[in-house]
């Protein structure tokens, strides 16, 4: 991995990812349902331990042991019988074995955006397939490709900037993050490079860091084929949390079964 990956740096990760509005109350909801749920890519827990405190047996799956490292701080803190719920294990969502299998599996914000391959898709979704029960549902959440937002602002070099967050920091500040995105439209793909800056009260910049993510797009009728193609059926698709219907540029929000 990069040492410039955004995943290297957990801590400004939390900073500014919330996640896409409604996401952690959605899934805790599904978990507390489901009573035992598979996390890939959990990251630094932002998901998980909600799904926990709802009540659900949650095994959470990330690559980067930053991330997880993150993740068993925040657990630390918990209450004991959340704690207890919870299993965080280093791992690749294109490839595991868990010999069991779960009533639910999700991979909530996006995170299968960084599957660029489609071998490596595939794989994932196949995984996945194996560790579902018969009745089992599968959740993905995907940003769906805003054509206009996706194009607009490019240079000639395909580059487009913009305020990617912001959070006041009280007495100490500030910290504005701007990213700048490189477009690769024929991979279906972009890298995106987040310029975090930190001010003091006084507006003086203190530190500037830098950080890049890379993330595919999908559009709806190929998460179809690649669902068909690894033995899975589509339940539904909505179009966000608040159980909104699928419109373009907004979320694809996959729920599937094995086929
Ligand atoms: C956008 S973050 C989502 C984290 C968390 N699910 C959340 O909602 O905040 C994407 C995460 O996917 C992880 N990731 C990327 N590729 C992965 C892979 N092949 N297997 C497991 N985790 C992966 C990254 O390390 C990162 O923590």
């Amino acid at each position: 991995m990069a040492e410039n990956d955004l995943y290297t740096a957990p801590d400004l990760y939390d900073l500014l990812s919330d996640g896409v509005p409604g996401d952690v109350a959605w899934f805790s909801s599904q978990a507390k349902a489901a009573k035992s749920v598979l996390e890939l890519a959990a990251g630094t827990g932002r998901v998980t331990i909600p799904m926990a405190r709802a009540g659900a047996k949650v095994t959470a799956i990330e690559l980067r042991e930053r991330m997880l490292d993150a993740a068993a701080e925040k657990l630390a803190r918990e209450k004991p019988e959340v704690r207890k719920r919870v299993e965080l294990l280093v791992g690749d969502m294109r490839g595991f074995e868990l010999k069991k299998q779960f009533p639910l599996i999700v991979i909530p914000f996006r995170a299968f955006q960084h599957l660029h391959a489609v071998a490596d898709q595939r794989a994932c979704l196949e995984c996945c397939r194996e560790h579902l029960t018969r009745q089992g549902r599968l959740v993905i959440d995907l940003f769906d490709p805003n054509l206009r937002i996706l194009g607009a602002n490019l240079d000639v070099n395909g580059r487009a900037a913009r305020l990617f967050g912001e959070k006041p920091l009280g007495k100490d500040g500030r910290i504005v993050a701007m990213s700048s995105r490189v477009s690769c439209p024929e991979e279906q793909r972009f890298e995106e490079t987040i310029v975090y800056e930190k001010f003091d009260a006084q507006g003086n910049s203190q530190w500037r860091r830098a950080h890049k993510i890379q993330l595919r797009y999908f559009f709806r009728y190929e998460m179809e084929h690649l669902f068909e193609l690894s033995g899975l059926e589509v339940v539904k698709l909505e179009g966000g949390f608040k159980g909104q219907p699928f419109q373009h540029g907004g979320e694809q929000l996959w729920t599937v079964k094995r086929a």
